[in-house]
Formats: structure tokens, C-alpha cells, sequence
């Protein structure tokens, strides 16, 4: 079969090859073998490519964190999945979903309707699961309430502006560039701040009366982390999702205190093994707010195999808005 495959850690660009590799795989107990048809492209596989992620595949391996396909075969004690059926998943580490086969554990296999397309199943199974799981399960965000959402255009921001609208809060996106601000627009944020124009603290205080956001859904990190304890409303909850600029900020803790506010870190990866439970959960509410329209990825591009590493380069230059998706076959 073919996969994008990296024989040395380094740079995605440098690194990954396009190959016919001989990879035999089986589905051992609580395994499913997925014929990929689509894969969702993420930040993290920069990271894996250069070894700069938490985690370290064995070489040689295949980057792509999020597919759609069809189950080709389910290992002992598998209950509930059967070949030809459609699914979302979650490929073993390793064994990425750039290549048209991939393994998941069947805790990180879900079904999916004839309705929801392959692109649109592998834009939005990770970035919606993580802001739905930040604004309702850890934010506890209510209807009425301000979420101001930094780093709007990109794959988590996206999702979680047509979340925030979903929960009937009231959305502020915070973006940079005309474009960017056009793709918040659509999506349906309420006020789109585009950052290379406006500092976001004083537009903030402004659009909310002085109040400040009750939520805010920060994947940015460094200066963004820290200007935003200033814009943060009486018992808001400052959402800590990544650190896209590259700085983990150290907060300092006098402003919760004195502002009443809670910081709440999110670790959406951390519920496959601690709580499948709430993913299976997400993944029926998420499929409900499709069904209905309330939410819709956007998707960047959709690319052919061939051109996966071009897919990672508009990541990389902070080119992309939404999702990227890659066809595999
Ligand atoms: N906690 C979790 O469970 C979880 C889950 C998914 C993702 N994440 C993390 O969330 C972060 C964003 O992921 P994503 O998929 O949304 O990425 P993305 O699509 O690349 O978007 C990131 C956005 O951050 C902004 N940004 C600000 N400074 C940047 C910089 N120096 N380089 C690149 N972008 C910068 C960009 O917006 P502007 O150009 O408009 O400023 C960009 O659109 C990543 O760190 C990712 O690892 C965390």
C-alpha cells in the first residue's frame, strides 16, 4: 500500500517520502483495520515529523491523526463494528492515517452516518471534540454568555466559534488579516477583531461594556495568555488549549485571585484513555449539531495524497484556515 512514510526525524518537508511500503497489518483483540478514505491534517504532525511532540512513534512511521474509511477488519472481542461500515478513528501512533490502511483501538473507532461525508468526518472529529469539551464539559459555558475565541480561523478556533454559537453564547473571534476575519464572519461570530489592526483588550472592554468575556478559549498561548486575564469577566474561565505561538506563558496567579477567575486547562486527548466515555458521548452531540446545521467544518483545502506535505506547509505558514484535509483514496 502506499503511506507518506519518515525514516528519520527533521523537518515534515525534508522528512516524509511517499512510498509503497510492505506493512502487514492485523487486527489483534479490541483492534479495527480501516481502509482510509480521507485524513484530517493537525499541528501536531509537524511535531511527530521533527520528534518535537510528547510522544515518539518507532521509526519508521506515518503521520495523520484523524480518518474516515471503512472498517476492513475487527480483532477478537470487537462488538458493535463490522466490515463495510463507515467510521471515524483514530489511528495507533505511528501508524497515521496518511496511508490506505491504518489500525485504531476500537475505544477510538466511532460510527458515522451516509450523511456525513469522508471530508467533512475527517475535519471535524479532533477540533470539535476538543472545543465542545472545553466550552460545555470543562468551561461550563451557559446561553447569554460572552466566549471570546483567539486564533478563531484556525482548526480548533473554527470549530469552536460554531460550538459557542451552538451553546447560544454570544462569539468574539479574534484573527489576523482580512481573509481570516472574512472566514469568522462566515462562520457566524458575532464581532471579529482582526489583530493586526486592533489590540483585542481595549476592543473587548468596549464590546462588552466594560465586563470583560465570561469564557475564553485561548490556543495561542505567550502574550495572548497574558493580556487576556485583562478582558476576563467576574467568574470567567480562561480556557488553556495550546500554545500555537510557540511560548507557554507562567501566569501570574495575583489576577485570578483578584478577578475571581478560574484558568482551565484542556487535554482533549487525555479522555481516550482516562474517559472514553465522554468522546463517545461528544461524538453523538457533535453528529446531532451537524445533523441539524448548527455546525459545518471549514475546510481549506482537500487535497490529493500526493500533496499531503503541501496540506502540512499551509499549516506550517500559518497559511490555513479551518481544516485541511488530504484524500487517501
Ligand atoms: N488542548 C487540546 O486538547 C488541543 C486540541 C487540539 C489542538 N490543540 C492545540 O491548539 C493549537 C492550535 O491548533 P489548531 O489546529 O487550531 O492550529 P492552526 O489551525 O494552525 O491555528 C492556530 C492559529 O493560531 C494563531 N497563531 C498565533 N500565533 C501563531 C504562530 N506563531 N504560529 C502559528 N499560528 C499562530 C493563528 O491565527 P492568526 O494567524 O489569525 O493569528 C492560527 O490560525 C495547537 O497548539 C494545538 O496543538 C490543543
Amino acid at each position: 500500500m502506499r503511506a507518506w512514510t519518515i525514516h528519520e526525524l527533521g523537518p515534515y518537508d525534508e522528512v516524509m517520502r511517499l512510498e509503497e511500503v510492505d506493512r502487514p497489518l492485523t487486527a489483534g483483540d479490541d483492534e479495527v483495520l480501516i481502509d482510509v478514505a480521507a485524513c484530517g491534517l493537525n499541528f501536531p504532525d509537524l511535531l511527530l515529523a521533527s520528534g518535537d511532540y510528547q510522544e515518539k512513534p518507532d521509526l519508521p512511521f506515518t503521520v495523520g491523526q484523524e480518518v474516515t474509511g471503512t472498517v476492513a477488519e475487527v480483532g477478537g472481542g470487537v462488538e458493535g463494528l463490522e466490515a463495510g461500515q463507515r467510521v471515524v478513528a483514530l489511528p495507533e501512533l505511528g501508524l497515521g492515517g496518511l496511508a490506505e490502511r491504518t489500525r485504531a483501538k476500537v475505544t477510538d473507532v466511532f460510527a458515522i452516518p451516509d450523511w456525513l461525508g469522508d471530508d467533512a468526518g475527517a475535519g471535524m472529529f479532533l477540533v470539535y471534540q476538543t472545543a465542545h469539551v472545553a466550552l460545555h464539559r470543562r468551561a461550563a459555558i451557559r446561553e447569554g454568555e460572552t466566549l471570546l475565541v483567539h486564533g478563531a480561523a484556525g482548526g480548533v478556533g473554527t470549530a469552536t466559534i460554531q460550538v459557542g454559537k451552538a451553546a447560544g453564547a454570544r462569539v468574539i473571534a479574534v484573527a489576523g488579516g482580512p481573509e481570516k476575519v472574512a472566514v469568522c464572519r462566515e462562520l457566524g461570530a458575532d464581532e471579529v477583531i482582526d489583530h493586526q489592526k486592533d489590540d483585542f483588550v481595549p476592543v473587548v472592554k468596549d464590546l462588552t461594556g466594560g465586563r470583560g468575556a465570561d469564557v475564553i478559549f485561548d490556543p495561542v498561548g505567550g502574550d495572548v495568555y497574558e493580556r487576556s486575564g485583562k478582558v476576563i469577566a467576574f467568574e470567567g474561565r480562561l480556557l488553556v488549549i495550546g500554545f500555537a505561538s510557540g511560548t507557554i506563558p507562567t501566569p501570574a496567579l495575583g489576577y485570578p485571585l483578584v478577578k475571581n477567575f478560574s484558568i482551565v486547562g484542556v487535554h482533549w486527548g487525555l479522555y481516550r484513555r482516562r474517559a472514553p466515555e465522554v468522546i463517545r458521548e461528544t461524538h453523538d452531540a457533535l453528529l446531532e449539531l451537524a445533523r441539524t446545521g448548527a455546525v459545518a467544518p471549514h475546510l481549506h483545502a482537500r487535497l490529493p495524497l500526493e500533496d499531503a506535505v503541501e496540506g502540512l506547509r499551509l499549516i506550517a505558514d500559518r497559511e490555513a484556515t479551518g481544516k485541511v484535509v488530504v484524500h487517501v483514496r
